[in-house]
């Protein structure tokens, strides 16, 4: 289970100095939309970081399911991410293989049998499927982004995790996206979302907004 994220009193500081977050608490529900807004820098990415385990916090504590993540033994965290999807802020694709390959990659670590049927059907419901043996990075920026959606709902996730997922796209690609995850949330997906992007917010009308400046949650509603 991967279902409720709690953040209390987290501070982050890296390098032993710059603090990125500052006593920053707040909580997601099962099946919350959440947005998190702020200028560059503002802390959002560490935000993500942290409730995918990739850092721990300074001070306070990051709890899924109740569980503090600074306790997690490294097999059980990674047991844990298996339950979320990560799209992240630079996609990180495998550029010199093929569209199919970067689907299959995360579906053969899981072991997964059906592997040709999943990646199959994540790729239809992408709309990517004619483009399934190009290289990725023969692909538009938004075919990236929605192979880079794609992957990380493969293994059917409890939580999806976007970092700037609108950047550098194109608005008829940020209504699809937006329209996608909606869409996922509806069927229950947890979603944690970064963006720049105050145009796309109104598109989810129950979404949860936290706004983030200088590592403090300056606003929630
Ligand atoms: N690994 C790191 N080492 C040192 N400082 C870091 C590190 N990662 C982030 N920071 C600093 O922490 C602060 C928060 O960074 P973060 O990447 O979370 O911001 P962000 O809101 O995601 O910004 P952007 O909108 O530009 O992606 C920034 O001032 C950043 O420079
Ligand atoms: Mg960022």
């Amino acid at each position: 289970m991967a279902n409720k994220i709690e953040f209390e009193n987290v501070t982050v500081k890296f390098n032993k100095r710059w603090l990125a977050l500052d006593n920053v608490s707040f909580t997601v529900q099962k099946g919350d939309f959440v947005f998190l807004v702020g200028p560059t820098g503002a802390g959002k990415t560490t935000v993500l970081r942290l409730i995918y385990g990739d850092i721990m916090p300074d001070q306070g504590e990051v709890r899924i399911d109740g569980f503090p993540l600074k306790k997690i033994s490294k097999a059980r965290l990674l047991e844990l991410r298996t339950k979320m999807g990560i799209v992240f802020q630079d996609l990180m694709l495998l550029d010199d293989r093929s569209v199919f390959e970067n689907l299959a990659f995360p579906v053969r670590l899981k072991g997964d049998e059906d592997l040709m049927r999943r990646v199959v059907s994540t790729l239809k419901d992408v709309g990517l499927t004619h483009k399934s043996n190009e290289l990725v990075k023969s692909l538009s920026r938004g075919e990236q982004q929605r192979l880079a959606l794609a992957r990380a709902m493969i293994n059917e996730p409890e939580i999806l995790l976007a970092d700037e997922p609108f950047s550098n796209l194109h608005k008829t690609d940020i209504d699809w996206l937006i329209e996608k995850m909606n869409n996922y949330n509806e069927l229950g997906l947890t979603v944690v979302l970064s963006t720049h992007n105050f145009e796309v917010i109104p598109r989810v009308p129950r979404a949860r907004v936290l706004s983030i400046e200088e590592g403090r949650i300056t606003l929630e509603h």
